[in-house]
């Protein structure tokens, strides 16, 4: 049988010109382009906003840390190695709230487990508490951010229901923000730590107090005293409102 290129050949019609359309519209294999893996997550925060948030307010423990891992609403999903959801005592009147994972958060899973974080255990220590025990700590970014840059604003946002179902499902009667980052992003001021300090702020009802980030008093030794007088006011005030919720349950507002 005569083959259709030659006939074509003879009658010098070759070679055979296509659209370039068409040959384009084949893909190039994404392992060609290069060597990053080939399925990258997506992010999908502008997809759908609002069926997002309508979810992450209705998880439950066993289904936060899977939701969080899943998250693809924001880039840090591409560079992180896994999500670094929360840890600790989910009944806690403790809730400590930090930036972001580092490095060390980021390959374990578990917040503040690196230098600064043995800092905050000392910390803990100091108060006679222990992580795990009537203390949760969990992050602003439940990803790192490459490199330990700052968190971006689009990341806040995107991570905020994360942190904001936690407290929801913890209530914790006071919460600790770990240095600027998070105070800032949980009072929506652009503040110093200095000025913050000292006094109780309120985050969605719940009391915050707000001190120096573990990182920063290991770079600043004498700010540890100020951050002693935080963690002081810190423990007055979890005593204060322990001893007005006993007073309530002992005397409860008769039904008449
Ligand atoms: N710094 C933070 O803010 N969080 C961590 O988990 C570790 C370091």
């Amino acid at each position: 049988m005569v083959h259709r290129d030659e006939i074509l050949r003879e009658l010098g019609l070759t070679p055979v010109w296509r659209r370039r359309a068409l040959v384009a519209a084949e893909p190039v294999p994404a392992t060609w382009v290069s060597n990053e893996p080939v399925d990258h997550p997506t992010p999908t925060a502008a997809i759908a906003p609002i069926d997002r948030l309508a979810r992450i307010d209705t998880l439950d423990w066993t289904s936060f840390a899977p939701d969080v891992a899943a998250c693809r609403a924001c880039g840090l999903c591409q560079t992180r190695k896994q999500s670094v959801p929360g840890v600790g005592d989910i009944h806690a009147d403790w809730l400590f709230v930090g930036e972001a994972p580092g490095a060390e958060e980021d390959a374990r899973g578990e917040p503040f487990v690196g230098q600064a974080g043995r800092l905050l255990d000392n910390m803990l220590a100091a108060l006679g508490m222990r992580r795990g025990e009537n203390v949760y700590i969990a992050n602003v970014l439940k990803c790192r951010p490459p490199g330990n840059r700052a968190p971006e604003p689009n990341e806040v946002e995107s991570c905020r229901p994360y942190l904001d179902r936690q407290i929801a499902l913890i209530q914790p009667k006071l919460i600790v923000a770990l240095g600027k980052s998070a105070a800032t992003t949980l009072l929506n001021v652009d503040a110093t730590i200095a000025s913050l300090r000292g006094r109780i702020h309120r985050y969605h009802g719940v009391a915050l107090i707000v001190t120096y980030h573990p990182a920063y008093l290991l770079r600043n030794l004498p700010d540890k005293a100020k951050a002693w007088e935080d963690l002081c006011l810190a423990r007055a005030t979890v005593r204060k409102l322990q001893a007005e919720h006993d007073l309530q349950s002992a005397s409860p507002t008769p039904s008449w």
